[in-house]
């Protein structure tokens, strides 16, 4: 099976991410979410995107009108009657992954497969809310995701063979590397990394360091390119939490025990870049 068409949950950060660079390798994109504005303000951050890569030689002018050609708008589900992949990109909570996957069980063609670009969620969980597990597969993408290469590939538990190499062939024609890791919490990525960020929050939290001196730290001396509380506001802290919800729930280990402080930040609504405060204002 040649995947041509694909539709993407979600147009958010990833969502829009990822809608472009398919868009970009010569796929039709069908960028999906609940409302037109959050449709469109996915492809307002696609568009300023491509005209960055124009202005910086990156991108011909026509290559991006035929990037944008191939994108179109949707706030139904029901659009996924005519494509061959699905790339879930909504928000990290099982219950709105489980009833999406659900729904598109019935309305996708009986050939197509369905990922998630989950963060941290098991595979085989969100695969059993389908009568289709064998075609479902974790297909995580980095932020941002135009210029990250990384994609970690996970198989659920029944994840067919053909269907994990579709997709490592897919990430590849993204001009982006596969790599393949099992379906544990929050996989090798987050495992690692978000434990890093809890714990320069609870070091801000203790009153170890200023939020600026716990980022230059990290900057400087291990040579990160974010320090950590900027990348926590960078990917959002209302995933960091849900991240750090999984992860302790999942091993049931209190190492993984969320910061009371990301905790607060969340129910102020202060999550990050993206809503304009976070550890700092944007
Ligand atoms: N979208 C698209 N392109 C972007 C971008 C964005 N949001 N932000 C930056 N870029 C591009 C710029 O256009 C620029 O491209 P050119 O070199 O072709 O001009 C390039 O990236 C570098 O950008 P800048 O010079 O403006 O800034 P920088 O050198 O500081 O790099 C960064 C920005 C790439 C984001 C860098 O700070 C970085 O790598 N940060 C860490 C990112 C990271 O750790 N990501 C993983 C997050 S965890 C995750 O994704 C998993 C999860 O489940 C939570
Ligand atoms: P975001 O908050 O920027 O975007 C989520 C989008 O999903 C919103 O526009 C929201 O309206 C939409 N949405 C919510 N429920 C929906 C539904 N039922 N149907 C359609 N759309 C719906 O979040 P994000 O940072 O783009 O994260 C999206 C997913 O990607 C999460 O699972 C997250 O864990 C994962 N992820 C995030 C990062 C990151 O750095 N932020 C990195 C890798 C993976």
């Amino acid at each position: 099976m040649a995947i041509k068409k694909v539709m993407v949950i979600g147009a958010g950060q990833m969502g829009s991410g990822i809608a472009q660079v398919c868009a970009q390798a010569g796929y039709t994109v069908i960028l999906n979410d609940l409302k037109p504005e959050f449709v469109e303000r996915g492809m307002n951050g696609i568009n300023k995107n491509l005209d960055r890569a124009v202005e910086k030689g990156r991108l011909e002018a026509s290559a991006k009108e035929e990037t944008l050609g191939r994108l179109s708008s949707s706030t139904s589900l029901e659009d996924a009657a005519t494509v061959d992949l699905v790339i879930e990109a909504a928000v990290e909570n099982m219950e709105v992954k489980t009833e999406i996957f659900r729904k598109l069980d019935e309305l996708a063609p009986e050939h197509a497969i369905l990922a998630t670009n989950t963060s941290s969620l098991p595979i085989t969980e969100i695969a059993a809310a389908t009568k289709r597990p064998e075609k479902v597969i974790g297909m995580h993408f980095m932020n941002p995701v135009p210029v990250m290469k990384l994609v970690e590939i996970i198989r659920g538990l029944a994840t067919a063979d053909e269907v994990y190499k579709e997709i490592k062939d897919m990430t590849k024609v993204l001009n982006k590397v596969p790599v393949e890791v099992n379906d544990f919490p929050g996989f090798v990525s987050n495992r690692i990394l978000m434990p890093m960020i809890n714990e320069a929050i609870y070091t801000l939290y203790e009153g170890v360091a200023t939020k600026e001196a716990i980022d230059e730290v990290m900057k400087l001396g291990m040579n990160h390119p974010m320090g950590p509380l900027t990348l926590a506001d960078f990917i959002g802290l209302d995933t960091c939490l849900y991240i750090m919800e999984t992860l302790y729930e999942g091993f049931g280990d209190s190492k993984y025990r969320p910061c009371p402080l990301l905790r607060k930040y969340v129910k102020a609504g202060w999550l990050g870049k993206k809503t304009g405060r976070g550890f700092y204002e944007y």
